[in-house]
């Protein structure tokens, strides 16, 4: 099996086709969606939400739609993203009262849950819920934008939170998000990653879709593991 997955971030598609955007990423070989929904409250930008997820699985779009919550509160939009067609709900402990029932929620609805972490966001949080987490988000960006640039310094807390997973013997996803290119993705999975997320890498580029995810899948092939 693949130890690594690519989700490509759609916060720099094209909206005004989106579900073929979607279809010409999956083709070219990513493994997941992934949707940046934003409430401008939480973050300083705006964007789209479960109508939008619930119109691409009905335009016929069946991958994995990795649901990336950058909204406070969280609990009534878990609701709707799950049932608008989410596979995976990831959100930021800090945008809930309630961690534990905002997890349990999750999964209530059918969907695995995830836990997002900003990069200045302590990873105590994981301290009381690790065991009911299927997924791990690190920020290597401040949320709210695509296009920054990747924080350097999160290196060390990727390398932190692989050896606390490791510790804890469970199957829990490590996604990294945020300014990830071709010249750091080899360096960012190698600090322990399995989910690799990209927005303007993927859409943003010179090079055709196709081109451009198989160089960061030979990129990927030439980490040396450990
Ligand atoms: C930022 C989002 C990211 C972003 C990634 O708040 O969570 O998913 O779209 O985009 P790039 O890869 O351009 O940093
Ligand atoms: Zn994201």
């Amino acid at each position: 099996m693949n130890k690594y997955l690519l989700a490509a971030s759609i916060l720099s598609a094209n909206f005004s086709y989106l579900g073929k955007e979607i279809n010409d990423v999956i083709i070219a070989g990513v493994d997941i969606i992934h949707f940046d929904i934003m409430d401008n409250h939480y973050v300083p930008n705006l964007t789209i939400g479960p109508l939008v997820l619930k119109s691409l699985r009905e335009y016929g779009i069946k991958d994995l739609f990795d649901v990336h919550l950058m909204t406070k509160p969280v609990d009534n939009l878990i609701i709707s993203c799950a049932k608008a067609g989410a596979n995976y709900i990831t959100f930021h402990p800090e945008c809930s009262n309630h961690i534990d029932r905002s997890i349990s929620l999750i999964k209530k609805y059918g969907c695995k849950a995830g836990l997002a972490f900003n990069p200045s966001t302590s990873l105590n949080y994981l301290d009381y819920i690790i065991d009911k987490l299927d997924l791990i988000l690190i920020m290597s960006v401040n949320p709210g934008f695509a296009g920054q640039k990747f924080i350097p310094n999160i290196l060390s807390k990727i390398i932190q939170v692989r050896k606390i997973i490791n510790k804890n013997k469970k199957n829990i996803l490590l996604s990294i998000d945020g300014g990830i290119n071709i010249k750091n993705i080899n360096q960012i999975a190698n600090s322990g990653a399995n989910i690799l997320v990209l927005g303007s890498t993927i859409f943003n580029n010179i090079l055709s879709y196709k081109e451009i995810i198989k160089q960061i899948k030979t990129e990927l092939k030439q980490i040396k593991y450990k």
